[in-house]
């Protein structure tokens, strides 16, 4: 059930995304996620459409004025409410010291203004994010999203803690059967609409790996409840632990 509502809530969201994104530098299409799991950018290396191609030359025969004062006063405004507000929560550089709050850094932009979205119109629920994300104009979600793409990613495993090897052999052999390479990158770093997911807070990693398990948590579309199927606690476990400190 949960799962026909998730695909049927996917084009609404991919029409309003396409209207939302305006960057044409980063214009996806955003039903391709959708219709074939498997074609799923794999790895930034091979995004073809997600490769942040810049025009060639600048339009020079454009607009003669840059942006307006206007528009760079709001910019400003964004991105001093960005380091003041978001990073308050998500951390220095984006790097997430708090319990359950992810880290932000190395995030892609597509999946970052996805998740605010999703926040906004209540299809992923957090009481914290979703009433952050109410506050927030289209414009703002583009800006931020941008923001945090800029951020240079985490180092993983920057505890310094000790590593269990043996833990670490399991995480990684239950990646490699259950795929998570296929769409996440074979580094683990996403691309587009799919999450980095190496270096992220091991304690949020096992979070929204149940959450996706139990359909708590639907996402852009059902291929991560599809893929977490009967993993165990303690498997899900494994997976963060290893996904935490991969590098
Ligand atoms: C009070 C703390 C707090 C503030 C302030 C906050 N966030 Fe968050 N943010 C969270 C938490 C907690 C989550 C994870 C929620 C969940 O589990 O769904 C999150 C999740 C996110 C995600 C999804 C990340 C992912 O990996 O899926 C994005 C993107 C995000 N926040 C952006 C922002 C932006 C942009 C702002 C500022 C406008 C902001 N946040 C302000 C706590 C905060
Ligand atoms: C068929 C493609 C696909 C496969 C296979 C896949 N994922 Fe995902 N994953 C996604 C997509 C797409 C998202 C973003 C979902 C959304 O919109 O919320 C995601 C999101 C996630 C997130 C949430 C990241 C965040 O910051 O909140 C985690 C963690 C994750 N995946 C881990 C895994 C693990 C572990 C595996 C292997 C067991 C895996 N994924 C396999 C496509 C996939």
């Amino acid at each position: 059930m949960r799962g026909t509502r998730g695909v049927v809530g996917v084009a609404a969201l991919a029409a309003a995304l396409g209207g939302l994104w305006l960057s044409p530098a980063l214009q996806l299409v955003p039903s391709a996620m959708a219709q074939s799991p498997s074609a799923a950018p794999a790895s930034p290396q091979s995004r073809p459409s997600g490769a942040p191609r810049k025009p060639a030359a600048p339009p020079a025969a454009a607009a003669p004025a840059g942006p307006s004062a206007a528009q760079l006063a709001a910019e400003q405004a964004q991105r001093q409410r960005f380091q003041a507000e978001c990073l308050a929560c998500h951390g220095v550089g984006g790097q997430s010291q708090q319990p359950e709050v992810p880290s932000l850094a190395g995030q892609h932009a597509f999946y970052a203004i996805t998740q605010l979205f999703l926040y906004r119109e209540g299809r992923r629920a957090n009481p914290v994010m979703s009433a952050v994300a109410r506050g927030m104009s289209d414009a703002d979600m583009r800006a931020f999203s941008e923001l945090i793409a800029a951020l240079p990613a985490t180092p993983a495993g920057v505890d310094g803690a000790a590593t269990d090897p043996v833990r670490m052999r399991r995480g990684a052999e239950l990646a490699l059967r259950h795929r998570c390479g296929a769409c996440h990158g074979s580094d683990y770093t996403g691309g587009a609409q799919v999450a980095r997911i190496a270096g992220q807070r091991e304690d949020y990693l096992r979070l929204v790996l149940g959450e996706f398990q139990s359909g708590a948590r639907l996402g852009y579309t059902t291929a991560m409840n599809e893929t977490l199927a009967g993993l165990s606690p303690d498997d899900l476990g494994a997976l963060a632990y290893f996904l935490a400190r991969v590098r």
